[in-house]
This record gives structure tokens, sequence and C-alpha cells, in this order.
């Protein structure tokens, strides 16, 4: 048995994600069989939760229970690593009791931490520089769409338009996996981080960072956003408000992308700021299937970490 850890996308090579998205569409398609296998059975998984969350919770939670498995939800304000036990010790004992520790929470390093100590395999729910797991249910979101059920995504092209965050972050190693090409417009101040998009360059990831929303959609097959604010940020709100004024994903925005473009977002969104109502809400908006897709994307992780 070999350890595998989630930390970023880039844990897994090329042809992993491949499975796991195309094992994550045979979930999609056959869910509620009463046959349906029950890998996690007299397993249990730790979810901690450092942030709030509704659908990384939920569908672990949920994910979990369909495997067979325990889900053991902490926030992590009530538990002694709130109080401050440390990490470290917080990962050995973990891997004592459960067979996965998912992790919400603030630094990477926080996760890299906790992945170093544990014996079970961690993954990442999210932390500030990326969010892998969503960025599993968006491949799949538009793989169902465009017809890609593997990893290879190549001849389509995305457009981020907004912050240069930890969704960026992570829809930058998807492009280094899966030859989609991206281009991110963010406004000075928020550009991503350009050592993850150097490094995804050196593995042959099509990005480009500009300035314009309009040059970023042009052609694109795919349009995402996300909020100006992340969880963590809430006193920079104003000053970010102002900041991505020009930023928003309207009709006019989406009408400069390919005319069978999807629009994404990982939610929760605020209409009216990152998106007007008439795109989240409107027939190129995928992003009810993405937010399932969380679950049936984690299923297929979980299947395959816990087997490795
Ligand atoms: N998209 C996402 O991770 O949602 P939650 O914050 O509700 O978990
Ligand atoms: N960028 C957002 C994503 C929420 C799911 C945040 O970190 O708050």
């Amino acid at each position: 048995m070999t350890l595998r850890h989630f930390r970023t996308l880039l844990d897994l090579s090329p042809a992993e994600l491949g499975t796991i998205l195309s094992r994550a569409h045979a979930l999609k398609d056959g869910r509620g069989k009463a046959d349906a296998p029950k890998p996690l059975a007299g397993k249990s998984v730790a979810i901690v939760l450092e942030k709030a969350s509704t659908r990384t919770r939920v569908s672990f939670e949920v994910g979990v229970f369909e495997l067979g498995g325990l889900p053991v939800t902490l926030i992590a304000r009530d538990t002694q690593l709130g109080r401050g036990e440390p990490i470290e010790d917080t990962a050995r004992m973990l891997s004592g009791y459960t067979h996965a520790i998912v992790y919400r929470t603030f630094g990477q390093e926080r996760v890299d931490t906790l992945a170093k100590h544990a014996r079970v395999p961690v993954i990442n729910g999210l932390s500030d520089q990326f969010h892998p797991c969503q960025l599993l249910a968006d491949l799949q979101a538009v793989g169902e769409v465009f017809d890609r059920r593997g990893h290879d995504f190549s001849g389509l092209r995305a457009a981020w338009i907004g912050d240069g965050n930890n969704m960026a972050h992570s829809w930058i190693n998807a492009a280094a996996l899966t030859g989609l090409e991206l281009v991110l417009a963010c406004p000075e101040g928020y550009r991503p981080s350009d050592a993850i998009v150097e490094n995804a360059k050196k593995l042959g990831a099509k990005v480009r960072v500009v300035k314009d929303p309009a040059e970023a959609a042009e052609g694109a097959h795919v349009v995402t956003t996300d909020v100006w604010a992340s969880m963590g940020q809430e006193e920079e709100a104003r000053d970010r408000k102002r900041a991505f004024e020009g930023y928003l994903v309207d009709e006019a925005l989406m009408a400069r992308a390919e005319k069978n473009a999807i629009f994404l977002h990982c939610l929760p969104a605020h209409r009216g700021e990152e998106v007007s109502a008439p795109v989240i809400d409107g027939p190129q908006s995928r992003v009810w299937d993405e937010a399932e897709n969380r679950l049936h994307a984690q299923k297929a992780l979980l299947e395959w970490i816990v087997a490795q």
C-alpha cells in the first residue's frame, strides 16, 4: 500500500486524474443502484473544518456514507485543534481512528503539515492557496458538456475572471494536467501567484494572465469566476469591490465566449458582484451540476485514495 495525499491537483498524474474523473462520471450515471460498491465499509473519514462550509461538508458526509463508511465532522473551533493542539499531534491521533482526513484550513502549509504527520491520506478540502476537490467537480462538469470523460481537455479554452485566488490556482494546476488552455483576467494586485503559474507552464500548461476580462472571454468554452473576497478576507471586502470593478461576468461578457460556452462558479456566489443574475440563473450556467459533482468526484477520489 502506498500512502497518497491530495494536497493539490498536482499530487495526481494526468492519467490518475483521468481515472478519477471517468469513475466520477460512472458513479453519477449509476447513482442509487442497490449493488453500488461499498469500499469504505468499516472505515471512517474525518472532515476537519477550520472555515465555514456547506457543499464540502455535505458532499463529503453523504459521499462517505454512500461508500459504506462513517464520516466524522469536526468543526475545528469546538476541538482541541481549535484550542491550539498542534497539527502534528492531530494528524498522529486522527490516523489512529480514521482511514482518511479531509482538511479545510487557512495556509496550505497547514495541509502539508497534516499530511506529513498523518498515516492516512489527507485531502485538501480548501486552503487559502488551493481548492483541488472543487476542480475535480468542475472538470467533471466541463466533461459532461464537451464529452471528455478522462483527463484530456485539449482544444478547449477556459476563462477565469476575477481574483487570482485558491480557485484560480487550482484551475492553473488543472491546465497543467489536462491540456485545457486557460486565460485569467485579474486586476493588478490580484493576479495569481507567479510561482504557481511558472510551475504549471513548466509542466506544459497553456496559461496566460491578462487584465481585460473581454480578452480572456474571447472564444472561451468555459467562463468561470469566484467571490472577490474569500474566507478570511472579509475586512478587505470594500477595497476589493473597488479593485474588481469591471470584472462582473454578465451577458455581454458571455457573448464574447463561444456560442455553446458554459458558466461555472464554485459557489457561494454574489449576484450583481462577480456574476449577474441572468448569467448564473441562465441557460449557460452549469453551477448546479458543478455543485452536485462534488459528491460524485469526491466519491471517486475517496475510492481511489483508500485503495492505493
Ligand atoms: N464550493 C465550496 O467549497 O462550497 P462550501 O464552502 O459550501 O464548502
Ligand atoms: N475562494 C473562495 C471559495 C469558496 C468555496 C474562498 O476561499 O472563500
